[in-house]
């Protein structure tokens, strides 16, 4: 088996609490140079986890002799540092929310498929025990025709990195709905087929500014050197009402700060049976999946398999590279999800419905 030599753009929170531990835990994997404009984050990372090179502009390590590239970078850069590594002829595993515009995905993929390379999007709650029992369920008909579904992710106060670039309209493209709202999203989008929207109306918020609360994350010993300006451009609250193709309806809300119970939630009705899977963090609260057998309702709670979703998601994609697998994360998942995040910000910006061409 030979070696795979990594490269990873952005030495921040999750490429230390996941991409860089993940890929070293591997046989025959090795991290070989880590960017990051932050020379400060760039010497502690380098130290910690023992990485034989830095450099400080990710064009650079684009040119090492390396065959994959994490992305953990800001989300503004993701498509342009995606696309530069994949004419580079690297394999790119680039994180959530992928990128800002649906024209983005379209060139994401082009790039891939000219150069034959692998591309794959970090959303970890793919590997999570509960994706995989729907993802079965639904796939192979015990759900019948899915027509509603119902996803958020709510804080009550947690800004992520509060006054860096993820309070930074520029940097990272949106609040809650594209920080977290997108995993929400990822989720019951590939859960059902991935159809792509047709109408979208949403609203966003922003009551919360002069009393925002940090959320912690990034985790406090990884924000080495980070310089935060204080300065909010994002909404606290998003929500939408989403027309998908084949008739389904979605319903999709994200928060960093309301006045309500922090929660992360799905409901997925088809004809046949239905999901609900209140919080997926409380064991208290289990997926639970409601039917009928011959006219008497039935409440099922299946027994969830247990998953390292960070680890499992690298296995996958280092898998993906050594045996030229298409990877779990398609472009018509990746394209819906996109192209919805877009489109509430245009509704909500214009308080107008906005409407996709079929
Ligand atoms: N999959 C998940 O569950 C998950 C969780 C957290 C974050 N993320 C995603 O990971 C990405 C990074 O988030 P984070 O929490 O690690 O943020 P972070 O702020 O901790 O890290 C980002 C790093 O990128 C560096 N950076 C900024 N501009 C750069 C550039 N031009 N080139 C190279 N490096 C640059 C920063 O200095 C910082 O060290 C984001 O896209 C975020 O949405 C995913």
């Amino acid at each position: 088996m030979s070696k795979i030599r990594v490269g990873v753009i952005g030495a921040g929170g999750i490429a230390q609490v996941a991409h860089i531990p993940c890929y070293q835990k591997l046989e025959n994997v090795e991290v070989a140079v880590v960017a990051d404009v932050n020379q400060e984050k760039l010497r502690f990372v380098a130290d910690k986890f023992k990485i034989p090179k830095v450099v400080t502009d990710w064009r650079d390590l684009i040119g090492e002799p390396i065959d994959v590239v994490s992305i953990c970078s800001p989300n503004a850069f993701h498509a342009e540092q995606s696309i530069a590594a994949l004419k580079a002829g690297k394999h790119v595993l680039c994180e959530k929310p992928v990128c800002l515009k649906s024209s983005d995905v379209e060139k994401i993929f082009a790039a891939s498929k000219k150069s034959g390379r692998k591309f794959m999007a970090a959303f970890p709650r793919r590997f999570s025990g509960e994706a995989k029992v729907l993802r079965t369920l639904i796939s192979r008909g015990d759900f019948g025709e899915i027509y509603y579904v119902k996803t958020g992710y709510l804080r009550r106060r947690g800004i992520p990195g509060l006054g860096t670039w993820f309070t930074d309209k520029k940097l990272a493209g949106g609040g809650p709905m594209m920080d977290i709202g997108v995993h929400a999203l990822d989720f019951v989008i590939h859960l059902i087929g991935a159809p792509q929207p047709e109408k979208i109306m949403a609203v966003t918020f922003n009551y919360f500014r002069d009393q925002a609360v940090d959320g912690g994350w990034p985790p406090a010993e990884t924000r080495i050197g980070d310089k935060p300006t204080g300065s909010i451009t994002v909404e606290d609250m998003a929500a939408a009402f989403v027309r998908l193709a084949g008739g389904i309806s979605l319903f999709v809300e994200a928060s960093w700060a309301a006045h309500l119970a922090p929660q992360s939630y799905t409901t997925i009705l088809g004809k046949k049976a239905g999901a609900q899977m209140p919080d997926p963090t409380d064991p208290g609260k289990p997926l639970k999946i409601f039917s009928q057998m011959k006219g008497i309702l039935t409440d099922t709670t299946p027994t969830i398999p247990g998953s390292d979703v960070f680890q499992e998601e690298i296995n996958h994609f280092i898998d993906c590279v050594r045996q030229d697998k298409e990877p779990l994360t398609s472009k018509q998942e990746i394209l819906s999800v996109v192209k919805i995040i877009e489109g509430i910000y245009r509704s909500a910006r214009t308080g107008r419905p906005v409407s996709f061409k079929t």
